[in-house]
């Protein structure tokens, strides 16, 4: 593939699949990543990544029906990404074990042929029944631990005489949610995530022994420039995945307040929060997080996003927080972010940014 621009790095491998880039983009809901960004990524030769969290947000008959809609939107974003990619790529998506529809969504994206199933926010211990191994969607879970990754493969290998076909490991610095405790993140300077790394590579040399294939390792969080990724190769990964960076591509799906909103944001703008999901998240500092702090906003509608949620004691619908931000309300909606979104200055395409990164 002529992309203009060369690339150093070695191509991602995942079982018959090959990205010829190493770069995933992480899945951003709600709305953030669909097809535009996910599909610009794939046609470079990345591995774009649709968030299914309340997809079909904006389709319509969403107020009425969220599982209906969401189920359409996937079907219709991933076909739209995979048309885009033009065969380049990888096209998958990012599924959150928090999802009340969790199951649906799984299926549908097989259904409609993903290369790839990622999913976090929770542990994906039922993931390998919901996908034949015979189909070519391929899975991964996300860990922040070696603990997390013990678990779940042990408990696929037991059950269902699986393993992961990829694992994305999120380390402190990443947007959206994350798997550390708040004690964690206020002391992230002193956390050794770079041994937790080598850990979990060890424990899954145990996986790929057992199951006689390689299971290759992508690091997540707060990788921003093509130094990250070569420290990340160093420490064993066979890859990244990048979020916050994407924001600020014409490609990506958000409104253009959004993208501007992360280039205005400074290193200072950004903080930890609480998330009805049950875990801390990281957010760009605005008038929405300042309402939180003075009290609870209550629930006018439930979406039905959340598996485990009630409506009448959260302090806030993440679903409407994440919307009216994705659609530009980026004042009074939620802006997850990465812990480096102040060091982004300007809006680029997907292919400069991919460029950059894959020139170094
Ligand atoms: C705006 C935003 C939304 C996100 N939404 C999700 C999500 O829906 N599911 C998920 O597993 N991770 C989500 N993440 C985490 C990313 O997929 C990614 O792993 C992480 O942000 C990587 O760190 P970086 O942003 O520093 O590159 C989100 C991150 C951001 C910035």
């Amino acid at each position: 593939m002529d992309r203009g621009y060369n690339s150093s790095l070695k191509s991602l491998k995942i079982g018959d699949k090959v990205a010829e880039l190493p770069i995933i983009q992480g899945g951003m809901g709600v709305g953030v990543s669909r097809s535009s960004l996910a599909g610009a990524v794939a046609a470079e030769g990345g591995v774009g990544i649709i968030s299914t969290a309340q997809i079909g947000f904006d389709e319509e008959g969403f107020e009425k029906d969220q599982a209906g809609c969401n189920r359409r939107a996937i079907r219709k974003h991933i076909c739209k990404a995979q048309e885009i990619a033009g065969g380049n790529g990888l096209i998958g998506v990012n599924i959150m074990v928090a999802l009340k529809h969790y199951k649906e969504h799984v299926q549908e994206a097989v259904a409609c042929g993903a290369d790839m199933i990622i999913s976090g926010a929770g542990l994906p211990m039922e993931l390998p029944e919901l996908v034949p191994e015979f189909c070519r969607t391929r899975i991964a879970p996300i860990v922040s631990s070696k603990r997390a990754l013990h678990l779940i493969l042990k408990m696929w290998a037991h059950r269902y005489n699986r393993t992961a076909d990829l694992i994305v490991v999120e380390g402190p610095e990443a947007g959206g949610h994350l798997g550390f405790s708040r004690e964690q993140l206020a002391h992230r300077g002193e956390l050794d995530f770079d041994q937790e790394i080598c850990d979990i590579i060890t424990c899954k040399k145990e996986y790929e022994e057992k199951f006689g294939r390689e299971i290759p390792v992508i690091i997540a969080g707060g990788i921003f420039d093509r130094k990250d990724i070569d420290h990340a190769m160093l420490l064993g990964a066979d890859g990244v995945q990048i979020a916050s960076r994407f924001v600020a591509t014409r490609e990506c799906d958000a409104d253009e307040s959004y993208k501007q909103a992360y280039v205005n944001a400074k290193e200072e703008d950004v903080q930890i929060i609480q998330s009805p999901v049950g875990m801390p998240g990281r957010a760009l500092r605005n008038s929405f997080i300042k309402a939180v702090e003075k009290g609870r906003i209550p629930v006018k509608k439930c979406y039905n996003c959340l598996e485990k949620c009630n409506p009448g004691q959260v302090p806030y619908c993440i679903t409407k927080a994440l919307i009216d931000a994705v659609k530009g309300d980026v004042e009074n909606g939620l802006m997850f972010c990465g812990a480096n979104v102040g060091r982004i200055d300007k809006i680029t395409t997907v292919h400069e940014l991919m460029r950059e990164l894959a020139e170094g």
